[in-house]
């Protein structure tokens, strides 16, 4: 039998759970072992993992029984939530609850849970700058996870709190790449203004999760924030000009155009960017890429990120 220390990671067939899913099983030294949870154990990605070394289990975080069988007898949880399954903070909440939950009856020594701003701590509520969203929310998919915090606090989980930070791959899989103008002339759309984004490449989050769990008990209790480069939206354009030997230019919209895109979650994205440039001060210092460094020796900046990934973001 193994004596290796189980961590059951959540999304595991996904960015973060698949970052750290890779992260352990690529390290024959690990003094670790992965269950990773998919609704569907016989999805090619699945398989992927199981051929890395991974035990499968099926799991939803719909059906908090599924969750508990998935936690028993781990030493350490991954636990994210997936908040553009259905846009729901509410659900959210209850996908962190059932973690939570799970992790405390199975006595799991180690959760990580990734988690946000709630932004509603420096914007309240009656602060018009931007619009309250589903009455109760500025940012809903940062709220619903910094709120969520004080379940995991609440119930006792012995936890890390990992702040994450906007992906890199979003200029990929998310729409948010170079885009030709009716000028001909490519430019990346962000609402930042001159205001430094925080970036990470997806990957880098699980790679530093694994540092976290190879740290041990001494990270229980701790905020940790992670980046990979805080650079501004200009200086990503000139990046991606040069990597592509042709100029993208910055095409710097307000919040509220952002907001009035129409399409779906624009409007808490639209907040999220501005949250991010009102607080590029706050939000920075949260996320230290020394420390991220130390967790991961391998982080890498935009520019890094951009040599081995150019090739996959869709040009239109
Ligand atoms: N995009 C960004 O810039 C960014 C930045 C910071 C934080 N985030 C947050 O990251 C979270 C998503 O994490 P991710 O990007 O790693 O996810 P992802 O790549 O979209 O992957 C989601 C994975 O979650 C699993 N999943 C979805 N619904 C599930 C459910 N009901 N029960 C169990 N598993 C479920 C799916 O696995 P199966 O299909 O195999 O079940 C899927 O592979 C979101 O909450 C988002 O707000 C995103």
């Amino acid at each position: 039998m193994s004596t290796k220390k189980l961590i059951t990671v959540f999304g595991a067939t996904g960015a973060q759970g698949g970052g750290l899913v890779r992260a352990i099983l690529n390290d024959k030294n690990s003094e670790f072992s992965v269950r990773a949870v998919s609704r569907d154990v016989n999805s090619d990605k699945a398989k992927e993992l199981a051929a890395l070394g991974a035990e499968l289990v099926q799991a939803d975080l719909a059906h908090p029984e599924s969750v508990k069988k998935a936690m028993e007898g781990a030493y350490g949880a991954y636990c994210v939530t997936f908040f553009w399954a259905h846009f729901s903070p509410e659900q959210e909440a209850a996908e962190a609850r059932a973690m939570a939950e799970a992790a405390k009856a199975a006595g799991v020594k180690h959760v990580i849970w990734s988690t946000l701003e709630d932004t509603r701590k420096m914007v309240p509520l009656h602060d018009d700058r931007m619009p309250t969203l589903m009455e109760k929310y500025k940012v809903p998919h940062f709220d619903s996870k910094g709120e969520s915090d004080q379940i995991f606090k609440d119930l006792g989980v012995p936890t890390t709190f990992l702040l994450t930070t906007f992906y890199w791959d979003n200029l990929i899989y998310f729409g948010m790449g170079p885009k030709k103008g009716p000028d001909g002339v490519y430019a990346i759309t962000f609402p930042m203004g001159d205001a430094a984004l925080s970036g990470i490449w997806a990957e880098d989050i699980g790679k530093c999760a694994y540092g976290i769990f190879k740290k041990g008990p001494s990270m229980i209790g701790k905020t940790v924030g992670i980046a990979g480069e805080h650079i501004t939206v200009s200086d990503m354009a000139k990046e991606l000009s040069k990597a592509m030997g042709e100029e993208v230019r910055y095409n710097k919209v307000t919040p509220a155009m952002f907001r009035s895109f129409g399409f779906p979650g624009a409007e808490d994205l639209g907040n999220m960017f501005q949250y991010y440039q009102e607080f590029a001060d706050e939000f920075a210092d949260a996320r230290d890429i020394k420390i991220a460094k130390e967790l991961n020796p391998e982080l890498k900046s935009f520019s890094a990120w951009l040599k081995d990934n150019l090739s996959k973001i869709p040009l239109s």
